[in-house]
């Protein structure tokens, strides 16, 4: 009998875009379908985690097993998170968080005129940070999806969100395709995973967590 790696720890993930309003009918957003961090969902449930999964809007549905909590801005998306974050063991930021929210949102849609219009934006916070930050702070991992220079990128990101484990991938290659290439960055160094599946590299990243958490397990 060989106990499930993550049997008896709480994982919190969040996934998928976040949505910043403009206007009753309008919105900012990043590209992501939330299916690498829908697959990193599905890995911790099978490798016997309770999951709780944060999740921007996605077509995805909810991985068999876990709590999904559906937000849409990445202020909800960090109250949600600090909401759960409690009695997580682990935290694995995967989503594409908007890095700015609007200011002066509107409540009612704006009308369309022939003059310029301008929107004011206002940074987002960051919540890998926020929760790497806390006192009792779970054992987090980032994401850093980069179009150029991916690894020394990942490698600067890794050490100012004071992350133990950082996974790079090269956007292009990543967003909506069912396929991902991605190197796991730690400080033993960096681990290339050859190309596969998301949910493939998913289970590959969960055993990694657990054998970085219980080196002797
Ligand atoms: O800085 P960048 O957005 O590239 O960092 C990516 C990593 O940080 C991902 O793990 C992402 O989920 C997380 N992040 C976050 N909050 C933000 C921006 C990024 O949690 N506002």
């Amino acid at each position: 009998f060989q106990p499930k790696s993550l049997a008896g720890k709480q994982v919190l993930i969040t996934a998928g875009p976040t949505f910043e309003p403009i206007d009753a009918v309008r919105g900012i957003t990043n590209i992501s379908s939330g299916k690498m961090g829908y697959a990193v969902a599905r890995a911790a449930v099978e490798a016997g985690a309770r999951v709780t999964l944060i999740s921007g809007p996605t077509a995805l549905a909810a991985p068999l097993g876990c709590l999904r909590v559906d937000v849409n801005t990445a202020q909800q998306m960090l109250d949600a998170v600090l909401a759960h974050v409690g009695k997580a063991d682990i935290f694995i930021g995967v989503a594409a968080v908007a890095d700015y929210a609007v200011k002066n949102r509107s409540e009612h849609k704006i009308k369309k005129s022939d003059a310029n219009l301008s929107i004011e934006l206002t940074p987002n916070p960051d919540i890998l940070a926020t929760v790497a930050s806390l006192p009792a702070a779970p054992f987090c991992v980032g994401f850093a999806a980069e179009s150029q220079h991916v690894l020394q990128y990942a490698d600067e990101k890794r050490r100012r969100k004071k992350v133990p484990l950082l996974v790079a991938n090269l956007a292009q290659a990543a967003f909506g395709a069912d396929d991902n290439e991605i190197t796991l960055l730690d400080d033993a160094g960096h681990h290339p995973l050859p190309k596969a599946s998301k949910q493939v590299l998913a289970r590959e990243l969960i055993q990694h967590i657990a054998r970085m958490i219980t080196p002797h397990a």
